[in-house]
């Protein structure tokens, strides 16, 4: 089902989890490994790709959601402000919104507008963890040193580093560690 307005999104009766992160980070394409589908989640090249909510009902017992990106600088003021509106009064307003991804591009440097999101989700309590994404297109010695970066970053700002992960949706890595998680919180909370 795909929604512009959380009040029309299925019954907040089962788990979910969702995933954002700036537009082209990788969101869609992570829930297509994760469900072992290619084109269920639909992706482009072009940042701005997924414009709505969209629910995946899973084994009918839990949702995975799929956000439109934030911060695409090219998308005109309106769009970007409506894109944002669409982001927060769903993390706000769904109740049975149960862990947020808040996906990262491992080669980048800590971006202000990521760190930001973060701490607005802190403000807001919102619980959430952090993937990793693309890590096919640097080394392992590159990976180490920008997840070291961002530790280093958001231990200036939070208590402990939230729960992490590392993925490749190219080369179908992280699937495993992700899915593991996801079943562990799904356990506790059924
Ligand atoms: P929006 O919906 O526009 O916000 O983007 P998104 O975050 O959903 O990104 P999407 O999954 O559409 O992927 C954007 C681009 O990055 C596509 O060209 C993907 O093929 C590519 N991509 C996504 N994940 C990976 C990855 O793990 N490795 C590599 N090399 N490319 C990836
Ligand atoms: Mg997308």
């Amino acid at each position: 089902m795909s929604n512009s307005k959380v009040g029309k999104c299925p019954a907040p009766t089962l788990p979910e989890f969702a995933f954002i992160g700036r537009s082209n980070v990788g969101k869609s394409s992570l829930i297509n490994m994760l469900t072992e589908r290619k084109n269920l989640a639909k992706t482009s090249s072009t940042p701005g790709k997924t414009q709505l909510i969209n629910h995946f009902i899973i084994n009918d017992e839990w949702y995975l959601v799929d956000l439109p990106g934030y911060g695409y600088a090219r998308l005109p003021e309106k769009e970007r402000k409506k894109l944002k509106a669409i982001i927060e009064n769903y993390i706000l307003g769904r109740e049975n919104l149960t862990n947020l991804f808040v996906l990262i591009d491992c080669r980048h440097k800590p971006q202000q507008i990521d760190l930001e999101f973060m701490e607005w989700l802190g403000e807001h309590q919102i619980s959430f963890s952090i993937i990793f994404t693309k890590t096919d297109k640097i080394s392992q010695a590159a990976l180490i040193r920008s997840v070291d970066a961002y530790k280093e970053e958001m231990l200036k700002v939070w208590e402990e580093m939230p729960p992490y992960f590392l993925s490749s949706s190219l080369k179908r890595k992280g699937s495993e560690e992700i899915l593991g998680y996801l079943d562990e919180i799904l356990k506790k909370v059924s």
